[in-house]
């Protein structure tokens, strides 16, 4: 089969692969109909994330139909369409009883990290049971790739950590796919202001369209006094979307009294923590890994249309042309990309 395969730092190559086979009962093979790009997989191509290794297939999002399931597999079969979760869960441990699927024993992020990956033709799938969802009946299946991943961590570490609540004034610095996704489910708690701020006016004006009652460019002025002009003492609710020392300065210098700062953004450096007037203002901070245990109540949403996920796909590509969706992918900002939607026009089979 053919997969997209990394080589390195700075090597990526769309290479012809043996095709997966099923290594335990539980294990599911997935066809890719659609997959995409992440940030992440940016982070890993520049060298930033070296348990990844040379020869693994890169990608943790996607939707597709299932080729073959193992003998235990018993909540999909041949031929159902599947989303596929950035994040592998056991059902079974002790985190994943309590819903922390990020942190499962048997699992977490592995897929296109430790294991190969979703861009690819075929992917096999562990813990299927537990990592897979149906695709509902008649949904936008490419749009839902944006599920595996950018919703979940949108809602999850922002909106809900965030505690965002009717008529707060909400913050979200950096409008990238993960700011603009934690823009779209914050709506559903109808915040009485929702300020954007990134350095990128083409993604400012996106998150106008997308329901950002201010928008906020901190390469202009001082965005702390802008942001704060806003309100009467500050923000209820702000959220770091970038992971940056600087972004993560706004949201603390932002915040009211009794308010959550809810930290999405990887930062890849230590950051400094106003603590001695943190405390004193009953601050929240929260930070996190994605669960994806939304991941059901999300697809309600698509299905009943409260959530376009659609809304952030800018760019589409047939699988042969991966490598010049990497391309307009890393050059973003020039490109005016949000997503890149990659779909498979006819599949080689699964032979090695
Ligand atoms: N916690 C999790 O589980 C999780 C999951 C996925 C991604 N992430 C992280 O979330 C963050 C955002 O992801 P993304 O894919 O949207 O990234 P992205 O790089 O596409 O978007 C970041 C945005 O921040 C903006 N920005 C940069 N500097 C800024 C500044 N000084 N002020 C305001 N805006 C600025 C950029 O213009 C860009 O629009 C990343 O750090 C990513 O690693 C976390
Ligand atoms: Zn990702
Ligand atoms: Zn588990």
């Amino acid at each position: 089969m053919k997969a997209l395969v990394y080589l390195g730092p700075g090597q990526i190559a769309w290479k012809t692969v043996p095709a997966p086979s099923l290594r335990q009962p539980t294990d599911v093979i997935v066809k890719i109909t659609s997959t995409t790009i992440c940030g992440t997989d940016l982070h890993i191509l520049k060298g930033d994330v070296p348990t990844v290794s040379s020869g693994r297939v890169l990608g943790h999002e996607g939707v597709g139909i299932i080729e073959e399931a193992g003998s235990a597999v018993r909540a999909f079969k041949k031929h159902d369409r599947v989303l596929i979760s950035c994040i592998t869960s056991c059902g079974k441990c002790e985190y994943c009883k309590k819903q922390m699927y990020a942190h499962c024993e048997d699992g977490g992020w592995v897929l296109g990290h430790l294991i190969d990956g979703t861009q690819a033709e075929y992917v096999r799938i562990p813990h299927a049971d537990n990592s897979l969802y149906h695709v509902p009946e008649g949904a936008d299946e490419e749009a839902l790739v944006m599920l595996s991943d950018i919703f979940p961590t949108g809602f999850e570490i922002g909106v809900l950590y965030g505690a965002v609540k009717p008529g707060d004034v909400v913050a979200i610095i950096g409008a990238g796919p993960i700011g603009m996704a934690t823009l779209l489910t914050a709506r559903f708690y109808s915040p009485g202001k929702i300020i954007v701020a990134d350095t990128d006016p083409a993604r400012l004006e996106l998150a106008r369209r997308f329901g950002a009652t201010h928008l906020v460019n901190t390469g202009e002025g001082d965005p702390v006094d802008r942001i704060l002009a806003l309100t009467r003492d500050g923000v209820d609710v702000a959220i770091e979307a970038v992971g940056l020392q600087q972004t993560f300065d706004i949201c603390q210098r932002i915040v009211r009294p009794g308010g959550h700062i809810a930290n999405i953004g990887v930062h890849g450096k230590s950051v400094d923590l106003s603590l001695q007037r943190l405390w004193s203002q009953n601050i929240t901070l929260t930070t996190g890994l994605v669960n994806t245990n939304t991941t059901p109540m999300l697809l309600k949403t698509v299905q009943s249309k409260t959530l376009a996920p659609e809304q952030l796909i800018t760019h589409r590509f047939d699988s042969k042309e991966i490598m010049k969706a990497y391309e307009v992918f890393g050059n973003a900002a020039q490109e005016h990309a949000l997503k890149v939607i990659i779909s498979h026009a006819e599949h080689d089979g699964r032979q090695a």
